[in-house]
């Protein structure tokens, strides 16, 4: 039998990455089929729900989705559909693995697993004006929810992850000389923890700025970095520009019974339906997939071919100094499978 995935194409240029990607899944064999589900402004337009039950009832059912980026309008509208599904799954950990695939770059050897609380901190969405006087909007304030149960898991997450992988070190960004309570627990959960794998794997700490320093500095010196939210939000983006930018970013978003595998890159509606939006983001983020339902041979393919096509600049859109396609890259990954 073999295994379903939710896929959802997504907005803007995700239905010609998503379908890119599925050819190249397809040519590597692997026991897959799909059920199509609709998300983001696509679905509010058809059937008139940003997030129809239907795509929820098929991530649970399947337990695993392929998704394309999802079209949040700035300031109005509907929340982000990305922090629903989070929400709705209890997506704890955010997984970007930033890794030097082109070299020649700034830095070689980059190595770099950013493992992002997903589900708390600034973004837990409690937020809400505060009106004075006859101005209702005359201040914003902005809840930082840190639970212990919240540190301890994503902590725990890194650490497992680490001795999973072969990780030597597990770097905690923080910012508790400052925050002392919300990034205070943070920090005293996280050390807690790390005790626990003394030996096994190192442990450090480093305020958010000047690890943000240090990444940028020299970026060998890390290996998995755990951090808060908003935080690993933005160092999950420093780190793909570490890296060649976020055409070649994946990320993994995983709860205790459902994963979803997505690009970092968002729906680039600047570029949409010109056919030169970057497939190779997302299919990384499948090459993820792959190795977290157990196709481990599927997803070794995958990533040596996807690595040969760049590294000999073989049809490379132009985000990444190319000048083909969507499908001619596709095609170029198929060929060397
Ligand atoms: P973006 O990541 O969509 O685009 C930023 C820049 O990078 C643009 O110039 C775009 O053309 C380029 N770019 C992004 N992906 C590319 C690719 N695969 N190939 C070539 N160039 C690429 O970020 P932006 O413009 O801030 O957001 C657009 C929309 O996407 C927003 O509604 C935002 O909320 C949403 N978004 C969704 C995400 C998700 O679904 N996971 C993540 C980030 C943003």
């Amino acid at each position: 039998m073999p295994t379903t995935v939710t896929l959802i194409p997504g907005d803007g240029i995700g239905p010609a990455i998503t379908e890119a990607t599925v050819r190249v899944l397809e040519a590597t064999g692997a026991d897959l089929t799909w059920e199509r589900q609709q998300a983001g402004v696509v679905a509010l337009e058809t059937l008139n729900s940003p997030l129809p039950p239907e795509t929820l009832d098929s991530i649970r059912r399947h337990q695993v989705a392929l998704k394309g980026p999802l079209t949040t309008p700035v300031g109005v509208g509907f929340r982000s559909i990305n922090v629903a599904l989070r929400k709705e799954f209890d997506l704890y950990a955010n997984v970007r693995p930033a890794r030097t695939i082109v070299r020649g770059g700034r830095y070689e050897e980059v190595d770099i697993v950013l493992i992002r609380e997903n589900t708390e901190g600034l973004y837990s969405g409690v937020e809400h004006y505060v009106g004075i006087g006859s101005d209702p909007r005359a201040a914003a304030e902005s809840v930082m929810l840190v639970t212990r149960f919240g540190v301890e898991r994503i902590v725990r997450y890194a650490f497992e992850y680490a001795v999973n992988n072969g990780r030597r070190k597990v770097t905690l960004a923080h910012k508790a000389n400052i925050l002392k309570y919300t990034q205070g627990l943070f920090l005293d959960v996280g050390r807690e923890i790390a005790a626990e794998y003394e030996g096994r794997v190192q442990f450090e700490d480093r305020i958010i700025d000047a690890a943000a320093m240090g990444l940028v500095l020299d970026p060998t010196r890390f290996d998995v970095i755990v951090t808060e939210n908003m935080f690993g939000d933005i160092l999950s983006d420093l780190i793909a520009g570490l890296v060649g930018g976020l055409g070649l970013a994946p990320g993994s978003n995983i709860g205790k019974d459902v994963a979803i595998f997505e690009a970092v890159h968002g729906s680039a509606p600047d570029i949409a339906g010109r056919g030169i939006a970057n497939p190779a983001a997302l299919m990384l983020a499948a090459v993820m997939m792959l190795q977290h339902m157990g196709m481990h041979s599927e997803a070794g393919r995958m990533a040596s071919a996807l690595q040969a096509t760049i590294l000999e600049q073989d049809s490379l859109t132009p985000d990444i100094g190319g000048s083909g396609t969507t499908d001619s890259f596709a095609d170029a990954v198929i060929r060397r499978l």
